[in-house]
């Protein structure tokens, strides 16, 4: 995710998102991007051939109300070296893009070592987060957030990790029934945001059906496995992150997960490209992964 504005090299779903919206508008416009880690699968570091992407570990572990608080010390910035009428016009121009979510599923309600998982059921949960979300895009808005894109969760369930912790090694579909149900009311609640807020277009991006397609059916997507990580640790199961001790798999492209979390390049692109068309949006130049 990036605090400052930002024009990158796309090469991760929302990052290649944003990017692509970028490419229609090209001259002064920029984005800002708010997210948690699994929107941030590939950055900048991952043109460095390393064999493990780097991620800039300190900014995901913040919330979106602490990014918001960071957007807003760059807000003051901006106004201090423009003057303010030219900082506000700045960012009522700018792209939005917030995807939240997976990681406060993940992290917090799934794994019940956590506090959230005792004190909210599923439908619950789903709600509060959906109205923690509707306060944070209101909040951006009043900070002049006018073009501003959601992006909805996939199929967690079906992430390596959960996987994992069924005794079948199939998806967990409760974990899926949350993300749809996040999804769906997550959706509308953009949607009314959009028609509520002044001079808002506020959109809600996501392409679940279509990333559980490529798990269920990956050979249709030039896939050969949607079930394990890339990255592992040998034969310990599961690893929480991709380290420069592990193991990598032959050939990446092959893989659907990259590790216990995140998925592949290639399946990100993929993903941001379906994304994309179902929010009518012509992608220009696709060419971004080898
Ligand atoms: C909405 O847009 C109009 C026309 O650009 C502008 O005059 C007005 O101040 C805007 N309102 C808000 C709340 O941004
Ligand atoms: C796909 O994986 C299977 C075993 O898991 C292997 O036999 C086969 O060669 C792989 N195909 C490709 C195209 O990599
Ligand atoms: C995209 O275009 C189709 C057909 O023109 C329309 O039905 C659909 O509502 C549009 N979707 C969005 C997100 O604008
Ligand atoms: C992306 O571009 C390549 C050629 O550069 C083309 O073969 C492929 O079909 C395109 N993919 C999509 C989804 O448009």
């Amino acid at each position: 995710m990036a605090m400052a504005p930002k024009r990158t090299t796309p090469l991760a779903a929302v990052v290649a998102v944003t990017a692509l919206l970028l490419g229609l508008c090209r001259g002064d416009v920029v984005q800002f991007i708010f997210g948690d880690s699994l929107s941030d699968v590939g950055n900048n570091n991952y043109l460095t051939k390393e064999p493990c992407p780097r991620r800039d570990a300190v900014i995901q572990r913040f919330s979106l109300y602490k990014q918001i608080e960071l957007f807003q010390g760059t807000q003051a910035f901006m106004r201090e070296k423009m003057g303010t009428a030219a900082a506000d016009k700045f960012f009522s121009e700018a792209r939005y893009v917030v995807a939240m979510g997976a990681n406060d599923f993940i992290n917090n309600y799934l794994l019940p070592v956590y506090s959230d998982s005792w004190t909210y059921t599923g439908d619950t949960f789903v709600k509060y987060m959906v109205n923690t979300l509707e306060a944070q895009l209101k909040l951006l808005h009043t900070l002049g957030a006018r073009r501003l894109t959601f992006f909805g969760l996939g199929p967690m369930g079906c992430i390596p990790l959960q996987r994992y912790l069924t005794s079948t090694g199939a998806c967990q579909e409760s974990t899926n029934k949350l993300a749809k149900a996040f999804n769906a009311q997550a959706g509308a609640m953009v949607a009314r945001l959009s028609s509520e807020l002044a001079n808002a277009t506020f959109r809600f991006g996501e392409a679940y059906d279509f990333f559980q397609d490529i798990i269920d059916r990956p050979y249709m997507h030039g896939f050969n496995n949607s079930r394990a990580p890339c990255c592992t640790l040998g034969r310990i199961r599961p690893t929480l992150t991709c380290t420069p001790l592990s193991t990598l798999c032959k050939d990446r492209s092959q893989y659907v997960f990259w590790d216990e979390y995140h998925p592949t390049d290639r399946a990100n692109e993929l993903i941001a490209l379906e994304t994309l068309r179902k929010l009518n949006i012509t992608v220009i130049n696709n060419g971004t992964s080898s």
